[in-house]
């Protein structure tokens, strides 16, 4: 059974036909490739939110090469050690739903699962790798899913709203919230910037109660330099490179580079 609720007024969404209805009769069309648009025009800051076309295109080729499947593996653990019953899944700011569609195949059907994002093309993309997952394009700032209704939020390299979050989780429900540290693609960093800055992360950190928190720490060899640039490009950084800098594009292939993560799981009580 499905949480999703009405990003207007905040009553369930019951399916009718190919919409999904409200009881004040607020109604979104369900897209021809089965996700449901739920992002409200106040909760767009521009007519395309979100990561552009792309850096998805790039992400998607990138995860798919299974680089990153040991952050997928250090998430898909906790949940399983930590849930037996049905669980209901939500993972915010999914992208183009690699890590989502990840889960869903490792968590089984013991789980419903919704991937939200702001990026329509990120919901387009994600909604080819399987129907068995609730795509939305949403805003977290204003979380289209029903009251103390998930038992877990995942949230990979994206922006958080604390108040939804906790307004959305069962009171013994948690979130699993991955971030990067300052050690994160240092090598890129090292080729773009004329000097790499060291940031605090409090800004990040979220007013819940931290049950674990650690760091996972790791060198990848990019095999070459398609796999280079796709991850180069599915980040900001390449959006910084300074116009006298773009050499460095050219003599990228492969190359190792420093995962450096930290993992943090929240719960509300
Ligand atoms: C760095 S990407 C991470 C995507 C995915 N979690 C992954 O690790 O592959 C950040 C994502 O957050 C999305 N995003 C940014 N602001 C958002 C918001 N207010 N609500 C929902 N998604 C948002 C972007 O569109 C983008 O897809
Ligand atoms: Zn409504």
């Amino acid at each position: 059974m499905h949480k999703l609720a009405c990003p207007k007024c905040h009553q369930p969404l019951v399916l009718d036909g190919h919409s999904y209805k409200c009881q004040n009769n607020h109604c979104f069309d369900i897209a021809k490739s089965q996700y449901i648009n739920l992002l409200l025009n106040p909760d767009k800051s521009t007519n395309n939110p979100g990561d552009n076309k792309e850096s998805l295109q790039c992400r998607k080729n990138f995860l798919n090469q299974r680089y990153y499947d040991v952050i997928l593996n250090e998430v898909v653990t906790y949940i399983s050690r930590h849930n037996c019953r049905h669980m209901q899944i939500l993972d915010l700011g999914c992208g183009e739903g690699y890590y989502t569609y990840r889960m869903k195949q490792e968590l089984g059907d013991n789980c419903t699962i919704y991937g939200l994002d702001i990026s329509k093309d990120g919901i387009q993309m994600a909604s080819k790798y399987t129907k068995d997952i609730y795509w939305i394009v949403g805003n977290s700032k204003n979380i289209p899913i029903q009251d103390h209704s998930l038992d877990v939020i995942t949230a990979l390299f994206t922006v958080v709203n604390a108040k939804e979050i906790q307004r959305c989780l069962k009171e013994d429900g948690y979130m699993i919230h991955v971030t990067a540290n300052n050690k994160h693609l240092i090598e890129f960093k090292e080729l773009i910037y004329d000097e790499v800055k060291v940031k605090s992360d409090e800004h990040i950190r979220l007013p819940f109660e931290t049950v674990k928190n650690y760091d996972f720490q790791k060198t990848i060899h990019l095999k070459n330099r398609e796999d280079t640039l796709n991850l180069l490009k599915m980040t900001p950084h390449y959006y910084h490179i300074k116009k006298e800098r773009r050499h460095v594009l050219d003599t990228l292939g492969e190359f190792d580079v420093t995962i450096d993560i930290r993992i943090t799981i929240y719960k509300m009580s």
